[in-house]
């Protein structure tokens, strides 16, 4: 399985061994999507493993849950706990780590109210998204012909389970024309991001991204990307971005939890610059990558250090 060495999963309070962590088929979440959750990366520093901006993280996944009335049952102190304990279960050098809070078993009428909120975390180790040679080679992406859904209809802001069917057509779509990613635009034309990633494009010396109101779900990468490219002493201009400004763009990268800071290439088979990472792209992969582990003291408050790991015994 693709989960490795994970032994154990926090579940409702109890670090449950990673066979026992299901749930019933009547679940509300499983039929209706009812959940939200967060991805967040654990990485292995000098001092042990630490894991990235959990606060941060933490803060999107109660704001999520509010979106969806659902309350999580435990305090961002109690969470920050169960998740150290979670990495150190499992003995883990560096990790991702996935809590969901999802509407649980009771009936199944679309309206979950009376649902139980109930709350799973996992952990287990997971190479970049795009692969860990993905740095290098960048991303092919495509222009989707599915459109990220606007605020009117779900709110892109709130990191929820049901909304991700948007991103899972457009990037079947993307990888059936032999594309690596899709880059959706929003229903007004402009573009609005990645499948699971946020876009930013380079013209000259200026780095220019989106924000909420081109419907993106506000990333914590996307935000750290953009201090350290400030800190770079590069400009960082939020505005709207169209198809053109991608096309003549010297560089893009997108930038996500899981994939990181990884350049994009071509996108419907132009090559962007010469299809090779650019000189900033690159000076800010290297920068983001020295400040998740630990090696830029000037972002070690970014960084939360886990127990040194010792396997607990199943
Ligand atoms: C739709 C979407 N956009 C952007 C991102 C990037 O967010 P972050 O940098 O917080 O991982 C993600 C990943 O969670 C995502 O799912």
């Amino acid at each position: 399985m693709s989960f490795g060495n994970a032994k154990w999963v926090w579940m409702n309070g109890k670090m449950v061994p990673w066979e026992k962590a299901t749930v019933h088929a009547s679940v509300h979440a499983l039929h209706y999507g009812s959940g939200v959750f967060e991805g967040i990366r654990c990485y292995e520093t000098e001092d042990g493993p630490a894991l990235f901006r959990l606060d941060a993280h933490l803060e999107r996944f109660v704001c999520s849950a509010a979106v969806y009335e659902m309350s999580i049952p435990y305090t961002s102190k109690e969470l920050t706990e169960a998740i150290t304990e979670l990495v150190s279960a499992n003995g883990f050098a560096s990790c991702y780590v996935r809590p969901l809070c999802f509407r649980g078993s009771c009936n199944l009428r679309v309206d979950p109210e009376d649902c139980p909120v109930d709350l799973s975390i996992l952990a287990w180790p997971w190479a970049p998204l795009h692969g860990s040679d993905s740095s290098k080679a960048g991303l092919r992406v495509c222009i989707s012909r599915r459109k990220k859904f606007h605020s009117d209809m779900m709110p892109p802001t709130a990191k929820a389970s049901g909304q991700y069917v948007n991103s899972i057509l457009a990037i079947r779509e993307a990888k059936h024309q032999g594309y690596d990613e899709p880059i959706l635009l929003n229903t007004e034309g402009y573009l609005a991001e990645a499948a699971s990633e946020n876009i930013f494009l380079i013209h000259g010396n200026t780095i220019v991204t989106n924000d909420e109101q081109d419907s993106i779900l506000l990333g914590i990468t996307r935000l750290s990307v953009i201090e350290i490219a400030r800190d770079l002493g590069y400009e960082v201009k939020i505005v709207r971005l169209t198809i053109d400004d991608l096309m003549t763009a010297d560089e893009a990268f997108v930038t996500g939890t899981a994939a990181e800071v990884v350049h994009i290439s071509q996108v419907d088979g132009k090559r962007i610059g010469n299809g090779q990472c650019g000189p900033i792209t690159l000076r800010i992969q290297q920068e983001y990558m020295r400040a998740v582990q630990g090696r830029n003291p000037g972002y070690a408050h970014w960084l939360l250090p886990v127990k040194k790991a010792t396997a607990m015994q199943v």
